[in-house]
């Protein structure tokens, strides 16, 4: 019987078992055959894009191995086993935290090093090139359990897998509130005492630091994305990066100026959201509006994508809340960001708030017409509103506080109020045993 042959990749070059290892699956007839040996990392991304290979052995040496290399190689449908020296367990537990499958020790037999490779090459076959970003996350690392996480004075930290639930707030171009939304609605949420973590994501520049009245520029999300493309980020470490600013409310501020984009990795981000579901019980995503592909990019799976954070989040949500604008142009944005939206991200299924509603710029019974637009041109039928009060708002923004610190009785806090008690019912809250809550320190 002829076994199919895989091609694969090595990038093990300089490991003490590199012959070893190469030797023993020429010897094997498990059909797993070397063609070919990339001596770097740019070797290795190169030859991936060429097709030649349907999967990579590399070595958990590899230099400046990371999870952006990592997405390009899924992007290239090439899958990856990890390798390390036996007995380094802190090889392989690195290996593991960037998101590798399928990580054995160098010296395992060739038919489970063949096996590993089948797994991993089916695991890449069902994720598809087009969610490059999405490939399988990593446990949590070893040792990150709840004992040796350090909550500070932020409240509970979950056992992982985390549990939370991940709202993005999202909406088209023309400033329709989508920062407003989304801080209100943290807000209201840990003030009914639901651990809730807020991040700043917007890739066209984010405000919520200076909204929330940051003096210095905050590690942040970028440098949570970081440690996470570098395989080092894990729950503790998201809780220092993620200050608390009031009673079980963490902000990761966002990139205050609009060209640093590229820092905010999806591949990267995705982590990110995974292990802030065991941070927080709700993480409230500010989004950058543009859903653009960037089609001219599309054939190059190495070109950074600026909305590819964007579009990410959207997928990984578990609630989208899609603001619009109460105003004719407004309207008229929304029903257009709504058909892209679907496009652009096909599982979503957005829940509308129309911000800054007024009788001016609608005219009589606002709501009422409203209601009426957004079912002729979109077929939502579902709204929530949220008034126009620019009082509230700038007694906020001038105190960079909160609304429910500034202006408790205001109609706009009282919206933004029900907005965030709708997000927990069964539906849009993973149920989560009040017992695994570990650890309640602070605040
Ligand atoms: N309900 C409201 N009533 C009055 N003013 C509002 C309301 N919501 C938002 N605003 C104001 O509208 C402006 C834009 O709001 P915001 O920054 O939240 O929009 P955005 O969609 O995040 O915009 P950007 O594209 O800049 O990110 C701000 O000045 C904000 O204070
Ligand atoms: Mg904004």
């Amino acid at each position: 019987m002829s076994v199919p042959v895989v091609p694969v990749i090595a990038a093990v070059t300089g490991a003490s078992w590199e012959a070893a290892l190469v030797a023993g699956l020429e010897r094997d007839p498990s059909g797993i055959t070397v063609v070919r040996r990339c001596v770097d990392l740019a070797d290795l991304l190169a030859v991936a894009t060429t097709g030649t290979a349907r999967a990579v052995l590399l070595s958990a040496e590899l230099r400046r191995l990371d999870r952006d290399a990592l997405s390009r190689l899924a992007a290239a449908q090439v899958a990856v086993v990890g390798l390390y020296s036996p007995g380094d367990d802190a090889a392989a537990a690195r290996l593991r935290q960037l998101g590798v499958g399928q990580v054995l020790p160098a010296d395992a037999v060739p038919s489970d090093i063949a096996a590993a490779v089948a797994a991993a090459v089916s695991a890449t076959l069902s994720s598809g090139p087009e969610t490059a970003w999405s490939q399988p996350l990593g446990a949590l690392p070893d040792g990150a359990g709840p004992d040796d996480v350090d909550a500070g004075a932020a409240g509970e930290i979950i056992e992982g897998p985390g549990t939370g639930t991940l709202v993005a707030v999202w909406g088209p171009t023309g400033a329709p509130g989508r920062t407003t939304v989304a801080v209100g609605v943290a807000g209201e949420l840990a003030r009914s005492g639901v651990s809730t973590l807020l991040a700043d994501a917007d890739v066209y520049g984010g405000v919520v630091a200076q909204l929330l009245g940051f003096l210095d520029e905050a590690p942040g999300l970028a440098a949570a994305v970081r440690l996470a493309n570098n395989g080092a980020l894990d729950v503790a470490g998201l809780a220092r990066v993620a200050p608390q600013v009031s009673p079980g409310l963490r902000v990761l501020t966002g990139i205050s100026r609009a060209e640093r984009w590229p820092e905010l990795r999806p591949a990267a981000l995705e982590q990110v959201w995974e292990l802030a579901r065991s941070l927080a019980e709700v993480t409230v995503v500010d989004c950058g509006f543009c859903l653009e592909q960037d089609e001219e990019l599309s054939f190059d799976t190495a070109a950074p994508r600026r909305n590819g954070a964007t579009l990410m989040t959207l997928a990984r949500a578990d609630v989208v809340l899609a603001v619009g604008a109460a105003d004719p142009v407004g309207v008229q944005r929304l029903v257009r960001g709504l058909t892209q939206l679907r496009e652009a991200v096909p599982g979503a299924s957005p829940r509308v708030v129309l911000n800054q509603v007024r009788r001016g710029a609608i005219g009589a019974e606002p709501r009422a017409q409203l209601r009426k637009a957004l079912e002729r041109y979109a077929g939502v039928r579902d709204i929530s509103f949220v008034p126009h009060d620019r009082d509230a708002l700038d007694a906020a923004v001038l105190q960079a506080r909160l609304l429910g610190e500034v202006a408790s009785g205001s109609a706009v806090r009282a919206a933004l109020a029900d907005l965030a008690a709708g997000l927990l019912p069964a539906g849009a809250h993973r149920a989560r045993p009040r017992s695994r809550r570990l650890l309640r320190r602070g605040a």
